[in-house]
């Protein structure tokens, strides 16, 4: 049987993965020395098959950390390390879109490649690279979406919302969570003029009286969910909320959602972070059971 290692501030979530599969679990401790680095500690005697859990939301120290931890497994005898990462990092850099940029992507995917045997993740943000073990070229990678979790938590909180998509690629997970629940669903359309700039264009419809539900993978800088619900405000909907997977919700980004106008808003714990409604130790349970 695998023994769940779990890092600090992932510790609860991958707790509640361990158990919910029935599978042990051990802490890695972690040292940060005055200087910046790290220390790495794991249970001196491994089973054969590890799992690392850990989400790489501010992800390079959380890389090297997790690079050092890999390698000592292997050292104190472990076979097949696997890495449950419910939020991966530097999926968006896919290409490189100025002359000379770096293709984090593949680069990251192959640091990851080289030190793990499998990898389980949920919705990366694959956009031109449609396939995970193209970006992260592991023997086994494994792909999860929490759009029926996500459906599931949605339909208990308000009946026939009309969802939205703020931009072409968020129509995946907007069109899967409306499929699930029979519900009404459009996308919008995004440019991005910086980093925290983005103009968004509802497409032609009828908003007003309608519980609103903006859907998305990642909110960053909430620039693009901002964008969208200042968008739908004239148009005077019953109420406004975000559902969203990864969390990551940079400064005062939740504050400028609600001053706009957006009610609730809901997260998957992919990511730790205060909005946290939606549990996906289930969902990673049932996949980190079959590859017994
Ligand atoms: C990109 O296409 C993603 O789906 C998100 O829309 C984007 O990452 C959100 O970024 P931000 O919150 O910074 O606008």
């Amino acid at each position: 049987m695998s023994l769940v290692l779990r890092f600090p501030e992932y510790r609860q979530q991958a707790q509640r993965m361990a158990d919910a599969a029935g599978f042990p679990s051990a802490d890695v401790d972690i040292h940060h020395f005055p200087d910046g680095e790290s220390r790495i500690r794991l249970p001196e005697k491994l089973p054969e098959k590890v799992i690392f859990c850990r989400s790489l939301n501010q992800p390079n120290e959380k890389l090297i950390e997790l690079i050092l931890a890999a390698a000592t497994a292997r050292r104190l005898g472990a076979k097949q390390i696997t890495l449950v990462a419910p939020y991966l990092c530097y999926m968006r850099q896919d290409k490189a879109f100025h002359p000379g940029e770096a293709i984090s992507q593949r680069i990251i995917g192959e640091l990851l490649a080289g030190r793990f045997d499998s990898l389980i993740t949920i919705d990366p943000h694959l956009h031109r690279v449609h396939n995970l073990q193209q970006a992260v070229p592991v023997e086994q990678a494994i792909t999860l979406s929490a759009t029926g979790v996500m459906a599931d938590w949605l339909a208990k909180q308000m009946e026939n919302p009309l969802l939205i998509g703020p931009d072409e690629e968020s129509v995946q997970w907007v069109a899967a969570i409306a499929r699930h629940n029979h519900l009404d669903y459009c996308v919008a359309r995004k440019e991005r003029l910086g980093d925290r700039s983005v103009r968004v264009t509802l497409p032609e419809g009828n908003y007003t009286g309608r519980h609103i539900v903006l859907v998305d993978d990642v909110a960053s800088t909430g620039r693009t969910l901002e964008a969208a619900a200042r968008e739908l405000v004239p148009h005077k909907p019953v109420s406004i909320s975000v559902l969203v997977t990864h969390a990551l919700f940079f400064g005062d980004a939740q504050q400028r959602l609600h001053h706009v106008g957006v009610e609730q808003i809901w997260s998957c714990d992919t990511i730790p972070h205060p909005t946290n409604h939606i549990q996906m130790a289930k969902l990673l349970a049932e996949v980190i059971g079959e590859k017994q």
